[in-house]
């Protein structure tokens, strides 16, 4: 068939040159020079073009369709199991590498990627900061589809450095007595969205995204963070950490309540805006 009379069939069923342009580079394996020579487009791949045709047509997000989602400049593998990671979240990543990398020494210092879903943060960070590295790093997730795709990337961007582990918040490091006496960063994106909020979403969230990975909480959506922060004084306890530090990323409506549960708590912390100057994320330090 030829390529621009399929494309302008696709054009008038709603779709954007850019998501016609995505799927046919992704099904035909061709580079975006090579798409703009081509001139038909072999029937062998009518079928499988069409099926990612008609999910685009469903609000399913893109990234789903191609199994793939740019994370500060790579690749991760993705699908339906698991959220796509979301830019707002390079926010936190990049204070993960501004802070650990230019303040701290990193020597005894063990990272730990809290609900890690497709192990986007935990790869940047570790790559990012080569050739720093930590002393351990571990991505850790309650949910086992999230392991299972977090195992794929872990797989192909960091096998020797970091350790996949099930576990509800930090519990599976509970008994790591490597722990003992060193320093931790943690990052945590977990779910933030009040259980009642899931329709002020977008419809392809709404229809497509996993609610596990998004909705927490029935007041305020913090709760999960507090439980972690209460680990976290735990873990320091046990094991006698020096130091902690925990970069978290929040939604837009939370900068007042978790100021006033942090201040109560006498905890040092600093907020990191999002382009539209909404508080998105909290490193809280000096634990
Ligand atoms: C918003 S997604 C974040 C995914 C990833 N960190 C990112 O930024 O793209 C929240 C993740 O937290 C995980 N999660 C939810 N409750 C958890 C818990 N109690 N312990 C560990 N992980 C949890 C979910 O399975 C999901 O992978």
């Amino acid at each position: 068939m030829k390529k621009q009379e399929y494309i302008d069939i696709w054009i008038k069923a709603w779709l954007t040159p850019s998501q016609i342009e995505g799927v046919l580079k992704n099904v035909i394996w061709i580079s975006k020079e090579e798409l703009f020579t081509l001139k038909e487009i072999s029937s062998k791949y009518i079928y499988e073009v069409h099926k990612a045709f008609y999910r685009l047509q469903t609000w399913e997000p893109e990234e789903y369709t191609l199994e793939k989602a740019n994370f500060y400049g790579r690749d991760f593998f993705v699908d339906e199991r698991v959220l796509i990671p979301r830019n707002d979240t390079e926010i936190l990543v990049r204070q993960v590498l501004k802070k650990i990398h230019l303040d701290i020494d990193l020597k005894d210092m063990v990272y730990v990627d809290v609900g890690t879903w497709s192990a986007c943060i935990p790869i940047t960070v570790v790559l990012e900061m080569h050739p720093l590295k930590f002393e351990r790093a571990f991505a850790l997730d309650i949910s086992q589809d999230a392991l299972s795709v977090a195992k794929e990337n872990i797989d192909s961007y960091a096998p020797d450095i970091i350790e996949l582990r099930e576990s509800n918040l930090l519990h599976g490091i509970f008994h790591e007595e490597k722990l003992q006496k060193k320093s931790l960063c943690v990052s945590a994106n977990l779910p933030y969205i009040k259980k009642g909020d899931y329709k002020n979403m977008d419809m392809s969230v709404i229809k497509h995204e996993p609610d596990s990975a998004l909705y927490w909480g029935e007041k305020t959506g913090f709760e999960l963070y507090e439980e972690l922060i209460k680990q976290l004084f735990q873990l320091k306890e046990i094991y006698k950490i020096s130091q902690i530090h925990l970069f978290i990323e929040i939604g837009f409506d939370q900068y007042e309540y978790s100021k006033q549960y942090l201040e109560d708590l006498g905890l040092s912390f600093e907020y990191f805006n999002d382009s539209a100057n909404i508080a998105r994320v909290i490193y809280i330090h000096d634990f």
